[in-house]
C-alpha cells in the first residue's frame, strides 16, 4: 500500500448508523489530488450514506477524516463547504419557482454596492458556468421549467462555482444522454488537470473506465474490492458489488416476441404537443407518428428536448395539460387521457423520470407507497385487504430486490435506487395493457437493472405494449425491439436494434452532420 498522508481527502474507520441500519462500517477511502475516485456499488450499500459524512450533511458518525492532512469534523454542509467540498446531489435540491442563477447563488448571492442583490452579476456568473458545463439555458429561466437532465446540469453548473478542490457526484449523468455526459466528462478533466480530487458515483458501468482513476467497490457499508480503474472489468466491478458472478446479459432470447404484423395496441399520428413556454428556436415540429404493438418493446431515443418526455406526459395525460393536437388510438379507439386516474382505467401506466413528481410520499410507509394504485382494487376484496396489501408489497419488493428494513419503513428512508425500483413496482401492480417508461433504470445498480429488464421481458411476453425512453444506448439496443429517434419533437428515424451499434443511436439522435462534426472533433484531441 502507498503512503495516504499526502491524500487530499483520508476517511479512516468511518461508520454511520440509522437506528439499527448500519449503513457504513470502518471504511477507509481516500482521493487523492487530481484523481477521480469512482464509489461503486448495490442500491443501499452505502454511497452515498459515507459521501454525506464527508460532505457534513451527516452528523454523529465514527471515525476520523483529514483533508489535505488536518484533521476535520464538520457538523454542517457549510464547514464542508468552507473547508473547499461541494457535492452534487443525487436527489435534484433545486428551488423549482427560482430562476437558475437563483438556485446556483441561494444564501450567497452576490451585493452592490449599496448591499442590493447584484443580479446582473448573478446571470452572467451563472451564463459563465452554463457554458462551461455545455448547456444552453437562458441563467433566469424558472427552474420549474426545465426537464430533469436540464435541472441535473445545472447542479453541476451549482457545484463548479463554488471551486471546491473536493468535488463529490453522487449519479452526476443518471438523467443525461449521451451528448451530455461527453461534455460533462471534459469538464471532469479539466478540474483533474486543475489538481482537484472527484468522488464519483455511477451505476453507468460504461462511464467509470472512462472518467475515473481508482474505483472502490462498498457492499453492506463495507469496502469489499478496490479497483485500477482503467483496467478494471464491469463483469468485475459487478461481482464485487453482489457477491457472486452475475449474467449481465439482458434479455435472454434474442429477437422480438411481437409478431412482426401483431395488431396495433397503440397509434399516435400527427401528434404535435404545445409546449407551455416555446423554447426559443424551436420551430412549431411537424407531427409525431409511431405504434407500438402488442407485447412488443419500443425505445425512444434523442438528446435532451428532444420531446421523448413530452411524448409520454401527453400519452398519460399530464404535463401538456390537454394542449395537443392530433390523435392517439388504443386498441383502435381514438383516446385523451386526462391524468393518471383516467389513464389508469385506460390501461395504461407511466413510469416517470422524476421520482419526486412521480408521487412518493416520503413520509409514508413502503406499503403505503406501493399499494396506492391498487387500493381500489384490493379494498372490493373486503376483509382480506390488509394481507393483501402486505403480500402484494413483499411480492414487489422480492420480485425487485428491493433493500429495505421493514415494509413499513418510510420510503424516503430508503436509498435512491430502492426508491425508483418501488415506482416501478408499483407501477407493475396495476397490470396495465400499455407501459410507458422514462428512463425506469435512473440509478438503479446492475443486479436490479438486469432483473428489470427480465421483468419488462416476461411482460411484452403477455402481450403488454411497451414504450421505453431512455439515454442509455446499451439499454435500448440491449432491451427494445424497435427504436425510434426522436429530435424537436418529431420522429426522425427508425432503427431495427438488430442492426446497429451504439454510434449509430447517438448519429441518428443528433442529425448525422452534427454526430460526424463530433466525431471528428473526438479524433483530433
Ligand atoms: N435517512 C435515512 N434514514 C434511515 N435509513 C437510511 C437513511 N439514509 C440511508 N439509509 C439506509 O442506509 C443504507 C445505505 O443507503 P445509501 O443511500 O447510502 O445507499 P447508496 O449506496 O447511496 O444506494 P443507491 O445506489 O440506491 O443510491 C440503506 O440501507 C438505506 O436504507
Ligand atoms: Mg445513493
Amino acid at each position: 500500500m502507498e503512503d495516504e498522508h499526502g491524500a487530499l481527502v483520508d476517511m479512516v474507520g468511518v461508520g454511520k448508523s440509522y437506528g439499527g441500519v448500519q449503513a457504513v462500517r470502518g471504511v477507509d477511502f481516500t482521493v487523492r489530488t487530481g484523481e477521480v475516485h469512482a464509489l461503486l456499488g448495490e442500491n443501499g450499500a452505502g454511497k452515498s450514506t459515507l459521501m454525506k459524512v464527508l460532505s457534513g450533511e451527516v452528523s454523529g458518525y465514527r471515525g476520523d477524516i483529514r483533508i489535505a492532512g488536518t484533521p476535520v469534523r464538520f457538523t454542517s454542509p457549510a464547514d464542508a463547504q468552507r473547508a473547499g467540498i461541494a457535492m452534487i446531489h443525487q436527489e435534484l435540491d433545486l428551488v423549482p419557482a427560482l430562476s437558475i442563477a437563483e438556485n446556483v447563488f441561494l444564501g450567497r448571492e452576490p451585493k452592490t454596492r449599496l448591499g442590493t442583490v447584484d443580479r446582473r452579476r448573478m446571470v452572467r456568473e451563472t451564463q459563465r458556468l452554463l457554458t462551461r458545463t455545455g448547456v444552453e439555458l437562458d441563467a433566469r429561466r424558472p427552474v420549474e421549467l426545465l426537464r430533469t437532465g436540464e435541472q441535473q446540469l445545472v447542479t453541476i453548473a451549482k457545484a463548479l462555482s463554488f471551486d471546491a478542490r473536493i468535488l463529490i457526484m453522487d449519479e452526476p449523468t443518471s438523467a443525461l444522454s449521451s451528448h451530455e455526459v461527453e461534455q460533462l466528462f471534459g469538464v471532469i478533466a479539466e478540474l483533474r488537470r486543475s489538481g482537484a480530487g472527484i468522488v464519483y458515483i455511477s451505476h453507468r458501468m460504461e462511464e467509470i473506465g472512462r472518467v475515473a482513476d481508482r474505483a472502490t467497490v462498498l457492499r453492506n457499508g463495507s469496502v469489499v474490492a478496490e479497483f485500477d480503474a482503467r483496467a478494471m472489468t464491469a463483469a468485475q466491478a459487478s461481482e464485487a458489488m453482489v457477491g457472486r458472478p452475475l449474467n449481465l446479459m439482458f434479455r435472454a432470447e434474442s429477437g422480438t416476441t411481437a409478431e412482426p404484423d401483431g395488431e396495433d395496441l397503440l397509434r399516435v399520428e400527427d401528434l404535435v404537443v404545445r409546449l407551455r413556454r416555446p423554447r426559443p428556436g424551436r420551430r412549431d415540429p411537424a407531427g409525431l407518428s409511431l405504434r407500438v404493438r402488442k407485447g412488443e418493446i419500443v425505445g425512444l431515443a434523442g438528446l435532451l428536448g428532444a420531446g421523448r418526455t413530452e411524448l409520454l406526459e401527453t400519452l398519460y395525460g399530464v404535463g401538456s395539460k390537454g394542449s395537443w393536437s392530433g390523435r392517439v388510438l388504443l386498441n383502435g379507439k381514438p383516446i385523451r387521457p386526462r391524468g393518471p386516474r383516467h389513464a389508469l382505467r385506460l390501461g395504461i401506466a407511466f413510469v416517470p423520470e422524476d421520482r419526486r413528481i412521480a408521487g412518493l410520499a416520503l413520509e409514508h410507509s413502503v406499503l403505503a407507497n406501493t399499494v396506492l394504485s391498487i387500493v381500489d382494487r384490493i379494498a372490493r376484496l373486503g376483509a382480506v385487504s390488509r394481507a393483501a396489501e402486505r403480500r402484494a408489497t413483499r411480492e414487489t419488493t422480492e420480485r425487485l430486490g428491493v433493500k429495505l428494513a421493514s415494509i413499513t419503513s418510510p420510503v424516503g428512508s430508503l436509498s435512491g435506487g430502492n426508491q425508483q425500483k418501488i415506482v416501478l413496482g408499483r407501477n407493475l401492480l396495476t397490470e396495465p395493457s400499455l407501459l410507458l417508461l422514462d428512463e425506469p433504470t435512473r440509478g438503479v445498480d446492475v443486479g436490479a437493472k438486469a432483473e428489470i429488464y427480465r421483468l419488462l421481458g416476461e411482460i411484452a411476453g403477455r402481450g403488454v405494449g411497451v414504450l421505453l425512453a431512455s439515454s442509455e444506448p446499451a439499454e435500448l439496443i440491449g432491451v427494445c425491439d424497435r427504436v425510434i429517434v426522436l429530435r424537436d419533437g418529431k420522429n426522425v428515424r427508425e432503427l431495427s436494434t438488430g442492426e446497429v451499434g451504439e454510434a449509430d443511436l447517438l448519429a441518428a439522435s443528433m442529425g448525422e452532420a452534427a454526430a460526424l462534426e463530433e466525431l471528428a472533433v473526438g479524433e483530433a484531441s
